[in-house]
């Protein structure tokens, strides 16, 4: 059992501590967000993600897990403090990194015996050694070791990634600190979760690796798909082709609308900025930023191909979160494609199953369901891959819109199926010509002569 308080009770905080008092270990939760902790001492989660009421809950009940709104208070008592508070981008697109700074010294001021101060936001490479700068500066005395272990989880699946991640990245200086880590992820060992030991430095630089790895091989994919609207080919089979080759991998192979989120698009830029500052120009990395900025706005000419001018239209757009089981509205592609509608003359009817109302996106009415928004619409946007969208009824659709037209951003529908209820249909590379019985791309596999039909491999969702 390790006495640990996490500072920062977001999406990565709040997960962190529920599942490290899950563990067994004794969690402080810190916000210095008054409205967060009274929401999350009621008993309530400030945001949505699945499964973490009864996480928090069950461990609060325990007491293993407790909140508290001030860092000297809880720093005392631990001998870990994890920092996973939020690192937007400045206005020049750097990792802004003062609220690390912040806590940083609060650690610095308030930390009592050996403490181990642990990065878990996503931060540029050096930010190890500005928060080691920052204990030193303000405890000459004080006895700290600074470790990186950045965080790989996904909204919306979030307690399962922590609780099953591919790796855990630990980046320490000193022996010490890396064997009380690993005593804190020893619950992992039974899964056999690889835990990669590794310097400051180099766990930093995972992290944005990923990340960046994961936006190029969205746009590449997006490119793919925006290929195969030119020359008649089918983006789903391609993609599915692709990733049952080993070294390419079938996840985060689906084409859609451009990634969105709290992550990706901050830290691609980031990254960017990382390289610039040492002269270095990352011409990959650039040019994810710019595809996908133009892959959102394909999704608005895709209307304008089915509708013609916009001017007069009525769109119902499905999903406002970046994808789905989350609220996270953060860089969600709706927020760039509605207004660029609305730019265009359209007027816009809206639903997602969790957001109800958007600051910042004005103009909008906000419908009950799928069908109260297609109500006298031209054309249903389906921006995000909610489950309530994957079974949609076309006919009753049908009934109450001005004209039957559906933009599958998600490629959710098979073309000809959508098409059949007399639906104008535009997918995202998904231009095809139907004809051939295996067009769809089924995946045959031949063992000892008999030939095995599979259903088609999973997709991944973006974000
Ligand atoms: N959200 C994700 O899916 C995800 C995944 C992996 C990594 N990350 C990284 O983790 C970090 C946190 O992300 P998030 O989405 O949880 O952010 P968030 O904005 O949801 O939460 C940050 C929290 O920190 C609190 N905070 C800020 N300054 C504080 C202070 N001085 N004292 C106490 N609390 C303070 C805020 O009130 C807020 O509740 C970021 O660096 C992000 O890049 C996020």
């Amino acid at each position: 059992m390790v006495n640990i308080t996490v500072v920062g009770t977001g999406y990565v905080g709040l997960v962190t501590g529920a599942c490290l008092a899950d563990f067994g270990n004794r969690v402080i939760c810190v916000d210095n967000d008054p409205r967060k902790l009274t929401t999350l001492k009621r008993g309530e989660i400030p945001f949505y993600e699945p499964g973490l009421k009864e996480l928090v809950e069950m461990n609060r009940a325990r007491e293993r897990l407790v909140f508290c709104g001030d860092v000297a208070e809880a720093v005392p008592q631990s001998d870990v403090v994890f920092i996973a508070v939020g690192t937007p981008p400045d206005e020049q697109g750097h990792a802004d990194l003062r609220y690390v700074r912040e806590v940083a010294a609060a650690i610095a001021d308030h930390a009592k015996g050996y403490t181990i101060v642990v990065t878990k936001s996503t931060v540029p490479t050096g930010t190890g050694k500005l928060v080691e700068s920052i204990l030193q500066e303000r405890r000459p005395d004080g006895e700290f070791d600074v470790v990186s272990n950045p965080e790989f989880l996904r909204e919306g699946s979030a307690i399962g990634d922590f609780m099953r991640p591919d790796r855990v990245v630990i980046g320490a200086s000193s022996e010490r600190a890396m064997d009380v880590m690993e005593q804190i992820y020893r619950p992992l060992y039974l899964l056999r979760t690889p835990i990669v030991r590794t310097t400051v430095a180099n766990a930093e630089m995972i992290k944005y690796a990923s990340n960046a790895f994961l936006a190029l091989k969205i746009s590449y994919i997006n490119e793919i798909a925006n290929l195969c609207d030119f020359v008649g080919a089918d983006v789903a089979v391609v993609a599915r082709a692709m990733g049952l080759d080993g070294r390419i991998s079938d996840k985060f192979l689906h084409a859609g609308p451009g990634y969105g989120g709290s992550c990706f698009p901050k830290d691609t830029l980031a990254l960017t900025h990382i390289a610039e500052k040492v002269g270095y120009k990352f011409r990959t990395l650039e040019a994810v930023l710019e595809v996908n900025r133009l892959q959102q706005q394909r999704m608005v000419e895709k209307a304008r191909n089915l509708l013609g001018e916009l001017g007069g239209k009525t769109i119902a757009v499905l999903g406002i979160t970046f994808k789905p089981n989350t609220d996270d509205v953060r860089e969600a592609p709706s927020l760039t494609i509605i207004p660029e509608l609305r730019r265009q003359g359209a007027t816009i009817r809206a639903h997602d199953p969790v957001v109800k109302d958007v600051p910042g996106l004005t103009d909008v009415t906000w419908c009950s369901d799928a069908y109260d928004a297609a109500r006298g619409a031209d054309c249903v946007l389906l921006l995000t891959e909610w489950n309530e969208y994957r079974n949609l009824e076309f006919g009753r659709l049908k009934e109450t819109m001005r004209r039957p037209a559906l933009v599958d951003c998600r490629n959710v529908y098979e073309p000809r199926e959508v098409r059949k209820h007399g639906f104008d249909y535009a997918g995202v590379g998904r231009s095809y010509e139907a004809g051939a019985p295996w067009a769809m791309g089924d995946v045959l596999v031949r063992e000892s002569g008999d030939a095995v039909e599979r259903p088609s491999v999973t997709t991944e969702k973006s974000g």
